[in-house]
């Protein structure tokens, strides 16, 4: 993913990069890559910022002051930011350039569960508080809705806009979609059997469908559109022992602790006319770097506070990006269950529940313990620790049963409104990408600003990556011009 010539004037840049998540260790890669003199300040003792790995060991205090720790066994792990990676992103790119290993991440699996439970609102029907596989809810969804469709293009209700021979083709498709037998949906092997097929005469025993009306009423059908999702589509894919994998490389491609300074928190950015000046803390002390330029990777929710002489444009576009609420919670098995009884291997579980799903890890199949990810959604972030993990629970059980407690060995959860130096999941725009957003795409002073926050990939590390190549391009045409 090298972009910029070595430059006879990057080799007299000297550029101090805050931040040493996804945007800020590439714009520190690509800039040395072109000769430039960099340093990173990192508050974190880690790099990857929220592309973090939960890991055995791994210590966190929240802004509350809660600590926790992970007891997962060795070798067991999740992914508690970014877990998924479609092919088109250019995180993959990186991935082939630094030598990070990826497997594919199961982000559609038939075995996998759908759950609706009724609310105040809205009677699911029938298949209320059932867990039904993405196979069968499929089958019967298709099956049914392609029935309708073959009959009212027999009873001539789309002759006006087709003709003879398309309302032929259209049955067709119909009849193939959705499995029909003679016109009609009585169900098929696609949505499995309820007495599994073998050896001999061992024909197997297909299921009988719920009736239209509990098909329709269960609005599992409302789920399907998730894996048409252009950046959710399969393949997906994670590296090999975790996201925290693509981070680590990068920090070593930049150069490691030569060129980054961990536990360093930003206290003040200025400019100072023909660069820029920059304190931090550091082993209990306020130091100062001095550089050419300044790339601000700081999340503006973290950003907005740190005294500076920005302009008052600036400092007011800070303040317009929400932090969006989320987090998530890994829960580690004794056994993995998920495959042994319920023949899920990785893919995710969607519920109207507030845990919204269910992850099955997509590594260490048909191995002994394993961590699935128990929910992703912001309802958990006011809970303590362990009424998060008490209510996710509580909610597996209702699709998993009683194992999905008994079972469990340790738990961890992220808020990650409530992680220091991060503040948030990702931002929102309110009203869109506005004045503010435009603002921020331009430095002020020697100061330029990137994070996956000023990209259209919000909430994906390749906004990450885009942005602070958007910005080395620019500073780098910059430097050039000026110099
Ligand atoms: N990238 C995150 C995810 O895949 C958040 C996200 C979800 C972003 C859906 C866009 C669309 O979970």
């Amino acid at each position: 993913a090298a972009d910029l010539p070595d430059s006879a004037r990057g080799r007299r840049t000297k550029v101090v990069v805050l931040g040493a998540g996804t945007a800020g260790l590439t714009a520190a890669y690509e800039l040395g890559k072109a000769g430039y003199d960099c340093h990173v300040l990192e508050a974190r003792d880690r790099p990857g910022g929220r592309a973090k790995t939960i890991r055995r060991g791994d210590r966190l205090t929240d802004t509350d002051g809660v600590t926790q720790v992970c007891r997962f066994d060795d070798g067991l792990y999740f992914n508690a930011g970014p877990a998924r990676i479609p092919n088109h992103h250019v995180t993959l790119d990186y991935c082939r350039e630094l030598g990070v290993e990826i497997e594919a991440l199961v982000n559609a699996n038939a075995e996998s569960l759908y759950y609706h439970e009724n609310t105040s609102t809205t009677d699911y029907g029938p298949l209320a508080s059932t867990p039904v596989t993405h196979r069968q809810a499929k089958a019967d969804v298709y099956g049914y809705v392609s029935e309708l469709l073959a009959q009212a293009a027999d009873q001539g209700a789309l002759a006006a806009v087709l003709s003879s021979d398309d309302v032929d083709r259209l049955v067709s498709f119909a009849e193939s979609l959705g499995g029909l037998t003679g016109g009609r949906y009585v169900g098929n092997s696609r949505r499995g059997y309820v007495d599994a097929p073998g050896a001999g005469h061992d024909a197997g025993v297909v299921g009988t469908p719920p009736s239209m009306s509990a098909v329709l009423q269960s609005e599992f059908g409302t789920r399907f559109a998730f894996e048409f999702g252009f950046d959710q589509a399969m393949m997906m894919w994670q590296p090999v022992g975790g996201m925290d994998r693509i981070s680590a490389a990068l920090a070593d491609a930049v150069g490691g602790r030569r060129r980054i300074t961990y536990e360093a928190p930003v206290t003040q950015i200025s400019n100072t006319g023909d660069g820029v000046r920059v304190s931090y803390r550091s082993n209990g002390r306020v130091r100062t770097i001095e550089a050419d330029y300044c790339i601000s990777t700081i999340p503006p929710m973290v950003l907005k506070d740190i005294p500076s002489n920005f302009s008052q444009a600036t400092k007011d576009a800070l303040t317009v990006p929400t932090a969006a609420n989320t987090g998530k919670i890994g829960l580690q098995y004794g056994r993995r269950w998920w495959e042994e009884d319920d023949k899920i291997f990785g893919g995710i579980t969607a519920t109207n529940m507030d845990i919204s799903g269910i992850w099955y890890p997509s590594s260490g199949f048909l191995g002994r313990k394993g961590v699935v990810v128990g929910y992703y959604s912001g309802a958990y972030t006011d809970l303590s620790v362990p009424e998060r993990a008490a209510r996710a629970v509580a909610q597996g059980v209702k699709i998993h049963g009683t194992k999905y407690r008994d079972e469990l060995d340790t738990s961890f959860s992220v808020a990650w409104p409530k992680e220091p130096y991060s503040l948030g999941g990702w931002v929102s725009w309110p009203g869109g990408r506005g004045a503010a957003y435009d603002h921020l795409l331009r430095p002020d002073g020697n100061v330029y600003f990137a994070g996956d926050h000023l990209s259209y990939l919000i909430a994906w590390q390749a906004g990450a990556f885009e942005s602070a190549r958007q910005v080395v391009t620019d500073l780098h045409q910059r430097v050039a011009a000026t110099a």
